[in-house]
């Protein structure tokens, strides 16, 4: 039986968008914090970049720290909060030396778990001290914990997820008006939705972070950003939204993951279609979205906001309110020793359905150049568009496939290609029925 303590003291190193949250929640939910975690969650000392920076956060009497990683060693501090960000640095330093240290550690840093989740939970539990991070992943909705004690009783079959509130704004945007990619893009970055350098985000690094996070909980193996398949929302062109609607499907970036022929883990982020009437598909703007399949419980799904002060900080919260009740567990559900590294299932031996958007000048034999290649990688059509058009003119030809295997598409492309009708780069999307 773990005795508890009844004041906890806490340590905030970064005060940007989630570290001025969570001192707000400490201090509004002061009294229900203290109930529901049985101890008083103190909050100590904070550290940022800038002192003088406005920040509209109640600092008076709280210990301002130059140097983030002096709270860290604080003997006055029991868990150090890290909300820089960053997998390098400063952040990776104020954690791993806070564990070295036997303090707890909450973090919100994905890309710190994503590349070094293995090596520090090791350290925790050398030290017999928690290393939380709930809002690591999809921010607010409470992915973590469900993996790793809800559904603890399950082999999970796959998970599917939506991680990135600014690829489904974008992209849901693109659909509600019309409009085109980089447009679209310009007025979330106005907006403040998206970065100044969008590239994290849109090109699914963002999204491959979270997901490498929730495969090693799924699969119990060491997180590797390695073993991912990696693609962004770039290409995705209003063109490819009419198409998808047309065909009834809806475009979202999804994260995928797993098990491949027992040992293998399939982790991938790129672009799907979804049939409209997927849970996933009705997932809009900014939020987020996890679809858990496990052997005993069948499928879950769990909608919320994915970023944000509010959402964010809900999660670090909750994570604090676990140390102070003492709720200690293996930070990746199974002792760190015991995790073998993620074996990278190659996408060449992915089997699925297929979205092929050609731009051809229309003349006489390209359908049957196009069939011809298809014929010759083992592809069946399953549906033929063309819209009517003037001869001679640009017009795109989209086909859908039936169950073919990735490195078949991928030979037909590399075929296509080399077609002298073909006026742009050929679009290829893969069809989920999640
Ligand atoms: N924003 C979200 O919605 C969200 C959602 C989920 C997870 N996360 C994760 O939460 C973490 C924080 O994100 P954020 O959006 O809050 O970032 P942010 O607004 O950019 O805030 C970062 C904070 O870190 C401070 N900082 C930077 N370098 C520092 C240094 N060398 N020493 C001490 N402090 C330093 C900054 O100080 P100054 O204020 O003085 O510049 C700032 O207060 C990241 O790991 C992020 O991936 C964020």
């Amino acid at each position: 039986m773990q005795t508890r303590p009844s004041l906890l003291r806490v340590g905030i190193a970064g005060l940007g968008t989630v570290g001025g949250g969570v001192v707000r929640i400490l201090q509004e939910q002061e009294t229900l914090l203290a109930m529901r975690g049985g101890a008083r969650l103190e909050l100590v000392a904070v550290s940022a970049r800038d002192r003088a920076k406005a920040r509209g956060l109640l600092l008076d009497g709280i210990r301002w720290e130059e140097d983030a990683t002096a709270l860290a060693s604080a003997p006055d501090i029991d868990v150090v909060v890290e909300l820089i960000g960053g997998a390098e640095g400063i952040a990776r330093a104020v954690v791993t030396q806070a564990l070295q240290n036997g303090k707890h550690v909450v973090t919100a840093n994905k890309a710190l778990i994503a590349a070094h989740g293995a090596e520090l939970a090791a350290l925790a539990e050398a030290k017999g001290v928690g290393l939380a991070y709930e809002a690591a992943v999809a921010g607010g909705i409470p992915v973590i914990k469900t993996l790793r004690e809800g559904l603890a009783a399950n082999r999970y079959v796959r998970i599917t997820a939506i991680l990135n509130g600014t690829c489904n704004y974008i992209l849901t945007t693109m659909e509600k008006t019309g409009r085109d990619f980089a447009d679209v893009l310009a007025e979330a970055q106005a907006k403040g939705y998206a970065e100044a350098d969008p590239s994290f985000d849109i090109d699914g690094v963002d999204t491959a972070h979270k997901l490498a996070i929730v495969a090693a909980l799924a699969f119990q193996r060491a997180p590797n950003l390695d073993a991912l398949h990696i693609e962004g929302i770039r290409s995705i062109s209003k063109t490819d939204i009419h198409f998808a609607r047309e065909l009834g499907y809806r475009i979202k970036l999804l994260g995928i993951t797993s098990q491949r022929d027992g040992e293998q883990v399939e982790q991938r982020v790129h672009p799907c279609m979804i049939p409209l009437s997927a849970p996933l598909a009705t997932v809009d703007d900014a939020y987020n979205a996890v679809q858990i399949e496990g052997d005993a419980v069948g499928r879950l799904f769990l909608e919320g906001r994915g970023a944000g002060a509010g959402p964010t900080a809900s999660a670090v919260v909750a994570d604090l309110i676990d140390a102070a009740r003492g709720h200690r567990m293996p930070p990746l559900m199974v002792p760190a020793a015991s995790l073998p590294s993620l074996q990278p299932a190659d996408i060449s031996g992915l089997k699925g359905e297929y979205y092929l958007r050609l731009t051809v000048v229309d003349r006489p034999g390209v359908l049957a150049d196009i069939a011809g290649i298809c014929r010759d990688q083992g592809i069946s059509v399953a549906s033929l568009i063309q819209h009517a058009h003037a001869p001679e003119e640009p017009v795109d030809i989209v086909l859908t496939t039936h169950q073919t295997r990735e490195s078949q598409m991928q030979q037909a492309l590399r075929e296509v290609a080399l077609l002298a009708t073909l006026m742009a780069p050929p679009q290829m999307i893969r069809i989920e029925a999640p």
